[in-house]
């Protein structure tokens, strides 16, 4: 089969790379792709992902057999179904479905009418009105944009005054721009955060094994949120019973709600959770696979990635038995100095080689080739992962990685897994 992975970062890395491991897969491309990938995949640059109909038109003249698609904005732009569209299959949910994560005011409608178990909340499109709800509710209180701002429009406020100055950044400011011209304002929910991914075919929903990120940029989650400084899986919070909740109580009732108000998901359907003394709550749900939670996961997985995505595209899930690996995994992010906010590019990269022939898996995520050699090309650069038995003998391969690799400015945190770590002592 003739495969093309759609994105340019580490999540898409693992994803090819999986995928790429599959007998089933006889070419892969990727658009854009990254230097980490070009052993595995053509990478072919010059489309937008973006352009639905530019991306079709190479599906069709390259003669792909199943598109996967990694980021969040192809999604909500309607890829899958020009894809669908024009005879191709594709991995991920359509346009209406990728509503799900494309507005939070539909996921907590949606929740909240099929009793899905998530934090209280109200939306308003009126800064007067938010403010007013504020006070009445008191902090601390959760104040999110309403539309997609690459995961950082959401604002925990410990004090009151605090989420009255969120509200005024995002309604009046506009600091997310359109995303903030509705909020969502809600309960703080206290508990350890994990990421459940799943498979679905719109009727089957499969958990994957779960993990843990680090959103915050440094050491014991401090500083501003990033896209994701680091994961393991699996996520010791996430109990075999806990899974099972997770899995009853919200991916099931989840894909049998989107059934029902004609979005059938499908694809990869990722709940990010809270695990509160109630038991497992939606902080919000993602239309895709999350990064790094990918890197993690994926090294994770026995079975073949292309027969579970074409049984996904196709409705055949349930008759598919996935295989999980015993170990653990751990992925740690080097980023480039200023990250989360701006930084340097360019800086040539040493030690990938030695980092893979020790044993690790490097995953690109903002790299560029110049001049034949790597340099950094974003802010989150490089997921350095290992697997190993135990989640402490990965963090010691992971980090062992990291320590072969350098780069100009280069930092990462240094307790990734800490939880994990602290449960087992
Ligand atoms: P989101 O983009 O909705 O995942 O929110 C980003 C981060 O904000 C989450 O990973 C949580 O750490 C935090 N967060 C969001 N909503 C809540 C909530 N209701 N209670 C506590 N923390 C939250
Ligand atoms: N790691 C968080 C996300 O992918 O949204």
């Amino acid at each position: 089969m003739k495969l093309l992975v759609i994105g340019s970062g580490g999540r898409e890395h693992t994803l090819a790379w999986k995928l790429a491991q599959s007998p089933k897969c006889e070419k892969l491309y990727a658009v854009p792709g990254n230097p980490g990938m070009e052993d595995i995949a053509e990478c072919i640059s010059g489309i937008s992902i973006e352009d639905n109909d530019a991306v079709v038109k190479l599906a069709k003249e390259k003669a792909i057999d199943l598109v996967v698609v990694g980021p969040e904005v192809p999604l909500t732009n309607g890829i899958v179904d020009a894809l669908n569209g024009a005879g191709i299959k594709a991995f991920g949910p359509s346009k209406l479905a990728a509503e799900l994560e494309g507005s939070k005011a539909f996921s907590k409608g949606l929740m909240k009418k099929y009793g899905i178990p998530t934090a209280k909340y109200e939306v308003f499109t009126d800064a007067a009105a938010a403010r007013e709800y504020v006070k009445k509710e008191g902090a601390p209180i959760v104040v999110k944009a309403d539309g997609l701002a690459a995961g950082k429009g959401v604002i925990v406020a410990m004090t009151l005054e605090e989420a009255l100055h969120a509200v005024d950044d995002i309604m009046e400011d506009k600091a997310f721009g359109q995303a903030g011209s509705r909020v969502v304002i809600e309960e703080f929910m206290e508990g350890e955060e994990a990421s459940l991914l799943a498979f679905t075919d719109g009727e089957t929903i499969v958990p994957m094994i779960s993990s843990q990120d680090h959103k915050r940029v440094y050491d014991g989650d401090k500083g501003p949120n990033t896209g994701g400084m680091g994961t393991y899986a699996p996520a010791p919070v996430m109990t075999p019973d806990m899974v099972q909740a997770a899995t009853e109580r919200i991916l099931k009732p989840a894909i049998s709600a989107m059934k029902a108000e004609g979005r059938p998901y499908k694809g990869c359907l990722y709940a990010g959770l809270m695990i509160t003394k109630e038991g497992p709550k939606v902080v919000e749900f993602n239309a895709r696979f999350g990064d790094p939670e990918t890197q993690v996961v994926l090294p994770l997985l026995e079975s073949d990635l292309v027969e579970i995505m074409l049984a996904c595209a196709e409705g055949s899930l349930g008759s598919l038995d996935i295989q999980w690996s015993k170990g653990a995994a751990v992925c740690v992010v080097m980023a480039s100095g200023g990250y989360p906010g701006s930084y340097a590019k360019g800086k040539e990269i040493t030690g990938l080689d030695e980092a893979k022939k020790a044993g690790n898996l490097v995953f690109h995520a903002g790299t560029a080739r110049k001049d034949g050699k790597i340099v950094t090309n974003g802010g989150r650069v490089l997921g350095v992962v290992a697997k190993a038995d135990s989640i402490q003998d990965a963090v010691k391969h992971a980090y062992e990685g990291v320590g072969r690799i350098a780069f100009e400015d280069a930092f990462y945190r240094k307790d990734i897994a800490y939880r994990a770590l602290a449960r087992q002592k």
